[in-house]
């Protein structure tokens, strides 16, 4: 019989595997790279901020991580083909893609301006959808693979002055379904996870009293998410083995934020 740890390693090792984590310079996406890459995966990180992409890297590799920094623009399709293809240069081929590039910004409804609202839009929801149509492209002919896509827990519920944000990650969480569905019988799974609070730079600003106060309230744990716990779901919808019939599903980890109602 096999001892735990191989059993669990069978289950959810990602050795062998190259990962690739846009937005990976983030809070997020930063700790969602060391721990995919903890559990075997070489990782690339590519982000828009060179500084943040190095300065991630660096992290990485200080963890023993194999790991590369590459600079990308979501909203560009020839800036993620040269990504990707740097990516599979480097790592023979992309099994894993976690699209957690993404922006926010807060006015009252009557405020939103049509130009931020685009620029949101672009970064969240067409950027996650040229992410996705370029890696498949390849994934298609390399053995299938894994997309993971960051939503929100205002994919689902509203919450005050994110107008676009939200619409955004409801697209998201649409755009994934659609895309499960039709590439899973060619071996590509795309899942979602949807995360409550966990205060990074994107967010942080929006932070003020009232708000914090209203989240508290909102969240049966009353308290924020610490971004590491993040990364067991994000290995169990990414992995082929744990994973395997895992797909289309919005993986609310929110401290129970989605399921409060008094
Ligand atoms: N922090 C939270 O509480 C929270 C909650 C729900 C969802 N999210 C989502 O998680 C993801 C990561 O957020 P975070 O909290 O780590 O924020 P973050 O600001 O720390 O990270 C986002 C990263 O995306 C990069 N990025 C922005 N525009 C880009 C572009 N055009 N091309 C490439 N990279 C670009 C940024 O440089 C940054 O490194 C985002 O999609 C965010 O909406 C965050």
């Amino acid at each position: 019989m096999a001892s735990s740890a191989e059993y669990l390693n069978g289950l959810f090792g990602l050795a062998g595997q190259t990962a690739v984590v846009i937005g990976g310079g983030g809070a997020l996406g930063l700790c969602l790279g060391t721990g995919l890459g903890k559990a075997g995966a070489k990782i690339v990180v590519a982000d828009c901020r060179k500084a943040q992409c190095d300065e991630a890297v660096a992290r990485l590799k200080a963890e023993g991580i194999e790991a590369i920094g590459i600079e990308v623009n979501v909203t560009d399709k020839q800036s993620l083909r040269a990504l990707r293809d740097e990516a599979i240069a480097w790592g023979g081929k992309v099994d894993m893609l976690v699209n957690c590039a993404g922006i926010n910004a807060g006015t009252s409804f009557l405020d939103v301006d049509p130009e931020v609202w685009d620029k949101i839009m672009a970064v969240n929801l067409k950027g996650t959808m040229l992410s996705c149509q370029v890696f498949i492209e390849k994934m298609l002919t390399s053995g299938g693979g894994s997309i993971l896509n960051i939503g929100s827990v205002n994919s689902d519920k509203p919450l005050s002055r994110v107008f676009a944000y939200a619409a955004s990650k409801a697209g998201v969480v649409n755009l994934t379904a659609n895309i499960a569905q039709e590439f899973a019988e060619k071996g590509i799974r795309c899942n979602a996870i949807c995360p409550g609070f966990f205060p990074a730079e994107q967010n942080r600003r929006l932070l003020d009293e009232k708000r914090v106060e209203n989240i508290m309230r909102g969240t049966p744990m009353r308290r924020y998410g610490d971004p590491n716990e993040l990364v067991a779901a994000a290995i169990l919808l990414l992995s082929k083995n744990a994973g395997s019939y895992i797909t289309g599903a919005a993986f609310y980890v929110d401290g129970g934020f989605t399921c409060s109602w008094f």
